[in-house]
């Protein structure tokens, strides 16, 4: 879960790195001034460890809320409370004591390990809460009550948590491929990079979970934390969004947002929500587009090894945006040119509407659904690079969609 403050010096405000990173240079926790997801279903916020137990143990509130907003989900259940309460002791003996064997990575909250549930033979991953670390108990509470009312194939699922004495740990399905990011920026040694096909299933997959949060929650909810590390990959490369510890609910009647203290990781941030604090359902379609853009090029959403704007991804991809000729230059050099131009050309659009500055002039993640799963249904085959094969019709997203080229430039 990122926990940073994204506004302002890149220099001190990078995302947290997997693996041995150091979070003593990331703002952490403040008083917001949004209405937290735990005020939305109804429990206080929970800053000390007494009061939020009272929440976790005895769940009458939260089940309250979700029977309230019980309905059918996209697989045809209904949400519930499913999360499971786990004592400390399952977990130890689930990881075999946090062995250095299972250790997966670690983020803003804490340290990952790979476990073993042994009464259900199931392997999920269980991440510790760094007590010391720039996450906590908020985060921890707003992580086992958004995804307790979420069920959606492409957000990750949470199994249970731990909340015993001072430990707190989240338990969740096993993502067998790891993080977006990993495949992207630091795949394992002798891992082919992810082909043009793979690149736009995740992007339409993330698309999907956006839109679940956007648009069918109840109440809706803006994720605030959009990045590839935060895309988990299962079998077949499926992606589910995972880490909603920043997570608000959006705003309500007549509100166009909600007033934060600013928080997300640099690179992804929204500059319209960096400098006023003003988070809006466009903050998400921004990190969004960046994460779109990384897929793309295979670029990173900062590049401190790079000189001048080439650090930034969207300044360096926003003048080239408007240059055709450049266009081709965008694409990540790992995929070998084998991709449809079409389809570069079309994500590149959709990239470039999501990374706007106005963000009212960035589109309805609905919008960016339709296009993204018309992409990913043009699946390209390098042998036969002119032919991709479409399943849906086209999507109304790109103007003049029976052109060979549609529009990009913001
Ligand atoms: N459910 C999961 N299945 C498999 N691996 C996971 C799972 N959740 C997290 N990981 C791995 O654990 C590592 C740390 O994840 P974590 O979410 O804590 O940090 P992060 O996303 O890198 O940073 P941030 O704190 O900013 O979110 C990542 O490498 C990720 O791939
Ligand atoms: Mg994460």
């Amino acid at each position: 879960m990122g926990c940073f403050n994204c506004y302002g010096d890149s220099s001190v405000k990078k995302p947290v790195k997997k693996r041995n990173n150091n979070n003593n240079n990331n703002q952490c926790k403040g008083d917001d001034r949004a209405q937290p997801i735990t005020d939305a279903l109804n429990v206080s916020p929970q800053n000390g460890v007494k009061d939020e137990s009272k929440v976790l143990v005895n769940q009458s509130a939260v089940e309250k809320d979700a029977d309230a907003s019980k309905r059918p989900s996209a697989d045809g259940e209904t949400n519930a409370i499913k999360a499971r309460k786990f004592t400390f002791a399952e977990l130890v003996t689930a990881t075999e004591n946090f062995k250095a064997d299972y250790f997966l990575g670690e983020g803003g909250f804490g340290k990952v390990y790979k476990g073993h549930l042994q009464d259900s033979d199931q392997i999920v991953a269980i991440k510790q809460l760094d007590r010391n670390g720039c996450q906590g108990i908020r985060e921890f509470v707003v992580e086992v009550l958004t995804l307790s009312m979420a069920d959606h194939p492409n957000l990750v699922k949470l199994i249970g948590y731990c909340a015993e004495g001072d430990q707190r740990l989240l338990v969740y399905e096993y993502m067998l491929l790891g993080s977006l990011e990993e495949n992207l920026h630091d795949p394992r040694p002798n891992k082919e990079p992810l082909d043009w096909n793979t690149r736009m299933k995740i992007a339409a997959g993330a698309a999907n979970g956006l839109e679940y949060l956007h648009d069918k929650m109840k109440p809706p909810v803006i994720y605030r934390d959009l990045k590839c590390s935060n895309i988990l990959l299962g079998e077949g490369y499926h992606p589910k969004l995972s880490d909603f510890g920043l997570a608000k609910v959006g705003p309500s009647g007549d509100q166009t947002h909600v007033s934060t203290r600013v928080m997300g990781t640099y690179g992804y941030c929204a500059p319209d929500y960096a400098m006023t604090g003003q988070l809006t359902f466009k903050s998400d379609i921004y990190s969004f587009g960046v994460v779109l853009l990384e897929i793309i090029t295979g670029r990173k959403a900062i590049d401190e090894t790079r000189e001048g704007a080439a650090k930034n991804l969207v300044a360096w991809a926003r003048p080239m945006f408007k240059d055709r000729k450049k266009i081709y230059k965008m694409a990540d050099p790992a995929l070998n040119g084998q991709y449809p131009v079409r389809g570069l050309y079309q994500s590149l659009a959709i990239a470039a509407m999501c990374v706007q500055e106005q963000p009212n002039m960035r589109p309805l993640i609905a919008d960016v659904v339709t296009a993204l799963n018309y992409l990913a249904s043009q699946t390209y085959d390098p042998q036969n690079p002119s032919n991709p094969k479409s399943t849906e019709p086209s999507a109304h997203m790109f103007k003049g969609d029976n052109k060979q080229e549609p529009f990009i430039g913001n």
